[in-house]
């Protein structure tokens, strides 16, 4: 076949891929900065961002931390807001932005409201979007409300999805999302490698006056909608009994800015001894007290992967999570919201150094650092400014990968066989329900390919999951 050359290359067509960057909340612009940095350190990217300030004080603390100037801000928050409010002047405030900017790809982060509205108007002007962390399921439509069906519904209108872990990629390749998926690893990670240092000194008078040498310093922090209610008390509840019966322990929260939260917490909590309600601390503060703390108690999703690189404990004060890579690594526990349970699993953490021991360990299933480079070259990548991917993260480069569409496969047919060997087995009771991809042992089927790609080895092609999965 006779191939000519073109004369010239996207590149040459396009100058620049204009991004534009959008995000609301506390966590998303922690995630989002090292990425909006790279792309700034990057001569084929011209990028511009719009925060929607569905956060005020929490937002602003972020940018100023890492130095992030907005070119363009919707100033949206209003105490009490609502999800239909939040919506609504996202949507509308985007229409404008969208207009002026005429960017090549809209960048989205996560799961929140703003997300969700942003992938929408972004969908609505016909401009692609990137989704980073992309893929993260609970599989339960309602926990964690209402970010669960964000998530779901940002990766139906999304063209690119970064997805920190494989088993995201394959929560995706199950929903037959397959094309434009790249696994970077979370940008999380980034962000804590630019914040944590050994001989941090903290400008919080609370965490300057604490004595981390000898008493233990447990970081608390609750505020998900779906906890609001009997969970948050029965957590505050169980915080109380903790700090009463362990004199040497002293518990942080710094106490999110949501009025509902605001008010439970200092109701249940003001006048409990070695209990420190404080403001939210600047994320540079917060990284290092994670650094220096002995163990994590939360419902955040941004700490359970934030906990885990930096070696610490850490109980979930919800009913599921969307985050099982650590869980998997054993360096996070399932607490629940049921006061007996988060007292039982805090009190063996406290007594049984055993249990303690084998739970601090420092393990990074969600990155490497690089995630925010990965998603620049995926960037382009996908508007042909290189015909490099970017490496998978997670997975060595050097196996013969099945494709999306394969492994989805083969998860079906695994999942019939263990369904067929139910049917058959008498002692299995009928009410057992057949595995669903809900109950899906994602980690072990990753094992079991990489185990059967090892024996390729030498002979395998250097293709990438990545290369299948486009
Ligand atoms: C939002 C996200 C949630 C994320 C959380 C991170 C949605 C639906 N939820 O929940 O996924 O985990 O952010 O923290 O998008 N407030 C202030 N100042 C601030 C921030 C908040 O006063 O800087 C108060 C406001 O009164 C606001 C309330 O907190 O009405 C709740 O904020 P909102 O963004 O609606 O929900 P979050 O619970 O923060
Ligand atoms: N965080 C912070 N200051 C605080 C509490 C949290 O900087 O006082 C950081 C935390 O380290 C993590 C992110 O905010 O990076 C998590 O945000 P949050 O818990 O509000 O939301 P979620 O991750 O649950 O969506």
């Amino acid at each position: 076949m006779k191939t000519t050359k073109p004369e010239k290359t996207m590149k040459d067509i396009m100058g620049k891929i204009h991004v534009l960057a959008i995000f609301g909340t506390r966590p998303e612009a922690i995630k989002m900065a090292p990425l909006v940095r790279a792309l700034q350190q990057n001569e084929d990217m011209e990028c511009v961002v719009c925060v929607t300030a569905q956060h005020r004080e929490m937002l602003d603390q972020v940018m100023d931390i890492f130095g992030i100037q907005a070119n363009y801000d919707l100033d949206i928050m209003e105490p009490n807001q609502t999800l239909a409010t939040i919506t609504e002047k996202v949507l509308h405030g985007l229409d404008r932005v969208l207009d002026e900017t005429l960017p090549d790809l809209v960048l989205v982060h996560g799961d929140t409201t703003t997300t969700l509205a942003a992938a929408l108007a972004a969908f609505y002007h016909k401009i692609p979007v990137g989704h980073v962390e992309a893929g993260l399921r609970t599989f339960e439509k309602y926990s964690p409300f209402p970010e669960e069906i964000n998530r779901r519904l940002v990766g139906q209108i999304a063209s690119l999805h970064f997805t920190p872990t494989i088993r995201n990629a394959l929560n995706l390749a199950h929903e037959r999302i397959e094309k434009g998926v790249y696994v970077t690893g979370n940008t999380v990670v980034d962000a804590i490698r630019m914040t944590v240092n050994p001989d941090y000194v903290f400008r919080d008078e609370t965490l300057r006056n604490l004595d981390f040498r000898n008493n233990r310093v447990i970081l608390l922090t609750a505020h998900r909608r779906e906890n609001y209610g009997e969970p948050m008390e029965n957590i505050f509840r169980a915080v109380v009994r903790l700090a009463r019966k362990y004199e040497d322990v002293h518990f942080v929260y710094p106490v999110h800015m949501s009025p509902y939260v605001r008010g439970k917490a200092h109701e249940m909590l003001d006048r409990v001894p070695r209990v420190h309600l404080i403001d939210p601390l600047p994320v540079d503060e917060m990284h290092n007290l994670i650094y220096r703390c002995f163990m994590v108690m939360t419902d955040s999703g941004g700490l359970q992967e934030e906990a885990p690189g930096l070696g610490k404990p850490v109980l979930v004060l919800r009913r599921d999570t969307e985050r099982p890579e650590a869980v998997e690594a054993g360096t996070v526990k399932l607490a629940g919201v049921d006061q007996k349970s988060i007292f039982d699993m805090a009190s063996q953490l406290l007594d049984d150094r055993i249990a303690y021991v084998k739970m601090a360990r420092a393990v990074n299933p969600y990155g490497d650092g690089k995630a925010s480079e990965r998603i620049v070259q995926a960037i382009a990548h996908y508007f042909a400014f290189t015909r490099e991917r970017p490496e998978t993260f997670g997975l060595p480069d050097i196996y013969d990968w099945p494709t999306a569409a394969e492994l989805r496969e083969r998860m079906e047919q695994q999942q019939a066989e263990e369904e067929a060997k139910k049917d058959q087995d008498p002692d299995i009771p009928d009410e057992e329900k057949p595995i669903d991809f809900e109950t899906f042992d994602a980690a072990a089927f990753v094992k079991s390919i990489k185990e059967e790609y090892e024996k390729q080895k030498g002979g395998a092609r250097p293709w990438s999951y990545t290369d299948y999965l486009l």
